[in-house]
């Protein structure tokens, strides 16, 4: 089969790879129908994530249809049409049997990373019976692909951390696709105000279609006298970081309201400085989380009923042998205008 292989650091190559074969019993082998790229392959290949080895197939997101099942697999066949979580769990460890997929003993996120992913033609996939779902009959494989990482991730780590209530003011710094997709999640609890900042303005404009009341380019606007401003100098209730450097980390601690929540969603590399000395009587919470993907079955449903539409996070679209092309364009997402990007075999 072809695959996009990891080469070390700026390296990679649309390539051939044996097919993968069952190991456990609890194994599947899903043909992909529909992946896509994540900014965790570019952290990848920028050596942000020195686990993955030279060789290494990336990818942890999309759609296939199964193609065989180890012994052990009850609840899918061959020819069924399954959503890959970019989370493997075991369904059967401490920390999966507390619903921390995440940390699962034997699973958790090693799609694309600790062991092959799912930009190939072929994937297997670890503890099927958890780590798949089933697609609906008429869905659209494309909404689904968003289901596997961005949606749950939004959610999970931004709006349910986040405890977005109705008529709360909501602050997302960072209008990537995970920033736009809390962005729509938020909306399920009704908040009074979402303001959305970014130094993006094609994203800004995005995230203004998407339901965004406000939005702040930090880049050459002073945002936290804009939000102070616009919040009557309280603050917002909620502030979510969907970006992962300390100056957006720390935009969140001036901005918060007093028992108001910050929830970090972006993956960091360098620490940011804690304000208690301002934060420490103003009665807040402050949340970490890595997506355990325990609301995809309640997501995939609100896909299904329409009530949620992420395909219009979707880009571009490519067949899965121009992937390299397809890299190319999100990692200059800022002049491409890339969300991201739809890969069909
Ligand atoms: N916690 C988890 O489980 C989890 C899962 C997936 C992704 N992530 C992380 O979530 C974050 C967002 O992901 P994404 O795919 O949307 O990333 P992205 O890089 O596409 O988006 C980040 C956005 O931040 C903006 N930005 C950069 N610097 C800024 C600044 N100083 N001020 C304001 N805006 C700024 C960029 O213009 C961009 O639009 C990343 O850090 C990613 O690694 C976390
Ligand atoms: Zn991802
Ligand atoms: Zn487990």
């Amino acid at each position: 089969m072809k695959a996009l292989v990891y080469h070390g650091p700026g390296k990679k190559v649309w390539e051939e790879k044996p097919n993968p074969v069952i190991l456990e019993s609890t194994d599947a082998i899903i043909k992909i129908s529909k992946t896509t790229i994540c900014g965790t392959d570019l952290h990848i290949l920028k050596g942000d994530v020195p686990e993955v080895i030279d060789g290494r197939i990336l990818g942890h997101e999309g759609v296939g249809i199964v193609e065989e099942v180890g012994s052990a697999v009850t609840g899918f066949n061959k020819g069924d049409h399954v959503l890959i979580s970019c989370i493997t769990s075991c369904g059967k460890c401490e920390y999966c049997k507390k619903g921390m997929y995440s940390h699962c003993e034997k699973g958790g996120w090693i799609l694309g990373h600790l062991i092959d992913g799912t930009q190939a033609e072929y994937v297997r996939i670890p503890f099927a019976d958890n780590s798949l779902y089933h697609v609906p009959e008429n869905a659209d494989e494309e909404a689904l692909v968003m289901l596997s990482d961005i949606l749950p991730t939004a959610f999970e780590c931004g709006v349910l951390n986040g405890q977005v209530k109705p008529g709360d003011t909501v602050a997302i710094v960072g209008a990537g696709p995970i920033g736009l997709a809390v962005l729509i999640t938020a909306q399920f609890y009704t908040p009074a105000e979402i303001i959305m900042i970014d130094i993006d303005d094609n994203r800004l404009n995005v995230a203004k279609t998407f339901g965004a009341n406000q939005t702040i380019n930090s880049g050459n606007e002073n945002a936290l006298e804009k939000i102070m401003n616009l919040t009557e100098q309280k603050g917002v209730d909620v502030a979510i970081e969907a970006v992962g450097v300390p100056a957006t980390f720390e935009l969140c601690e001036s901005i918060i309201a007093a028992g108001g929540h910050i929830a970090n969603v972006g993956v960091h590399g360098k620490s940011v400085n804690l304000h208690l000395e301002t934060l420490w009587s103003k009665n807040i919470t402050i949340t970490t989380r890595l997506v355990d993907t325990i609301t995809t079955s309640m997501l995939l449903k609100t896909v299904t009923s329409k009530k949620l539409d992420p395909s219009k996070l979707i880009t571009h679209r490519f067949p899965l042998k121009d992937i390299e092309h397809a890299y190319d364009t999100f990692q200059n997402a800022a002049k491409e205008k890339t969300l991201k990007v739809i890969l069909s075999s």
